[in-house]
């Protein structure tokens, strides 16, 4: 069992790359299963290219692998087509453990991706767990870095509403835990979250302290935020279409809810937005 390795998807993404690293430190064998071939890991842990849809891809990337970290590419939404055939492939290549990244909430929606993507691996013949997290707080490094960076602002459609923010980090190592630990958290759900719901205003809060210039929070309706997002960014209309409905959660206060998942599988708390601020300070410098 040892010598077999752990296979992690997404593994140059923010939940990929702590999840890799804590198993490197920790002597599991890890193979890193990447996309673009842009992230160099330690030298132990193996790394092979990986794409979800290409087949050619696959043998190398679960050769005698026995467990299966998989995170759906915020892309990938028709999962049927997408997915689920590398999904068989690993199946039948031997893997016995499946990990699937998922979202709070995806067990009340059938039609979510994640939980289309849940469901396929509970009815095949390997045992699986499902990790369902909060809010990431590297959305604020990541999808609101340069309106925070350039024009000192988030704009989202949350209104009041708050979150329950987590760092993948924690995520990360979280899911390193269920895989080294392995088939004891078969048929195991868990929804880590952060250590306290936030709305926006508190968000631009701590990182107007910590930055030492103002973040404002605008809070635009849903129909603006769409033409905000068509008329000056790039992503495209089935990621802003995501976020709105990410955002109409939170304006509703349906992303609020705050477990001890991470606290009872990891042994300490949640990192909090304050850490994260701090840590990433450098990623908000002012740009002009
Ligand atoms: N944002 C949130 O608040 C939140 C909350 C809960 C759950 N989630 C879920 O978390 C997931 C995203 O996690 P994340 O932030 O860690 O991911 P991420 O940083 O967005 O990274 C996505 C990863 O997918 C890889 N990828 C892209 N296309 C691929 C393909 N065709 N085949 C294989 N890999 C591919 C990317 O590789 P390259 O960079 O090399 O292309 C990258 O490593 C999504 O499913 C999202 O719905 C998000």
């Amino acid at each position: 069992m040892a010598n077999r390795p752990i296979v992690v998807t997404g593994a140059n993404g923010n939940v990929g790359v702590p999840l890799v690293e804590a198993l490197a430190e920790w002597g599991v064998f890890v193979r890193a299963a990447v996309h673009s071939e842009e992230t160099t890991f330690n030298a132990e842990v193996e790394t092979v290219r990986f794409d979800f849809t290409d087949e050619t891809t696959w043998a190398s990337t679960f050769r005698n692998a026995r467990s299966l970290f998989v995170l759906r590419p915020p892309h990938l939404s028709n999962v049927e087509a997408a997915i689920h055939p590398a999904l068989d492939a690993a199946i039948e290549a031997g893997v016995e453990h499946v990990v699937t990244l998922s979202v709070m909430g995806a067990g009340a929606n059938p039609f979510l991706p994640h939980r289309r993507i849940e469901k396929y691996v509970e009815a095949q013949p390997v045992a699986w767990t499902h990790v369902r997290p909060g809010f990431y707080m590297q959305n604020l490094s990541g999808t609101h870095q340069t309106g925070i960076a350039r024009y000192d602002e988030i704009i989202v459609p949350a209104g009041d509403g708050a979150a329950n923010w987590i760092d993948t980090r924690d995520i990360g190592e979280l899911a390193a835990v269920i895989l080294a630990e392995g088939r004891e958290h078969n048929g195991c759900v868990y929804e880590p979250t952060g250590p306290k719901a936030l709305d926006y205003h508190e968000v631009a809060n701590v990182l107007s302290d910590v930055l030492g210039r103002e973040i404002r929070y605008r809070r635009p309706g849903l129909w603006r935020y769409i033409q905000h997002m068509r008329q000056d960014t790039d992503f495209e209309l089935g990621f802003i279409l995501f976020s709105c409905l990410l955002h109409t959660l939170v304006r509703f206060g349906l992303s609020t809810r705050i477990t001890d998942d991470l606290e009872v599988l990891l042994g300490r708390p949640p990192r909090s937005i304050h850490d994260f601020v701090e840590d990433h300070a450098s990623a908000w410098r002012r740009e002009t």
